[in-house]
């Protein structure tokens, strides 16, 4: 590599992490944002599970185990993802300022939301009725969060 290339490189790296982020966005919106992102995630992979547990869809034990894992891994990220205290900076937001006051419990609702994932992730391999009392647990566990931490 020449020394102007070695530069260009460089500078090509040095950019990226910059990429990611709007312009508009500062470090609390980008805070918001990201949160806002792993919810709607978590959304999305709970979505088919609800539709299975309901009977709107056939049980898929393969697709539920995966979905599953899935929302494990995501509760993993709510400690991190909630890190920054975002009350009071004006953000645009569900998350109730009572997130940075009861850190505690916080994060005792989202290792509760992975154990219930855990358990539902595992209940997948027992078959349709044991798969729904595992999906009742888990949806309880999301909720049980909403209502002491999310507007709405
Ligand atoms: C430990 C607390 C906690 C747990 C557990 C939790 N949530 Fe949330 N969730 C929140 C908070 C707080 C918000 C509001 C986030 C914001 O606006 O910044 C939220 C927002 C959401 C939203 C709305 C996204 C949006 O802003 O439009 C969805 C969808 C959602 N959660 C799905 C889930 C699902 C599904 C689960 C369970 C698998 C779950 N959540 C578990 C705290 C939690």
């Amino acid at each position: 590599m020449t020394k102007t290339w070695r530069i260009v490189a460089v500078a090509v790296c040095l950019s990226l992490p910059a990429a990611g982020m709007a312009d508009d966005e500062n470090p609390d919106e980008a805070a918001a944002h990201v949160r806002h992102a792993l919810m709607e995630l978590m959304g999305w992979n709970i979505t088919p599970l609800g539709e299975m547990s309901g009977g709107q869809q056939p049980f898929d034990a393969d697709l539920a185990a995966t979905r599953g894992q899935r929302l494990v891994a995501l509760g993993g990220m709510i400690g991190d993802a909630f890190e920054r205290d975002t009350s009071g900076t004006g953000v645009k937001t569900e998350a109730l300022d009572a997130v940075w006051q009861n850190p505690d419990d916080f994060a005792t609702k989202a290792q509760a939301m992975i154990d219930a994932a855990t358990a539902y992730t595992a209940a997948t391999g027992d078959g349709e009725p044991a798969a729904k009392v595992a999906f009742a647990k888990l949806g309880k566990a999301c909720k049980s969060c909403h209502e002491e931490y999310k507007s709405e």
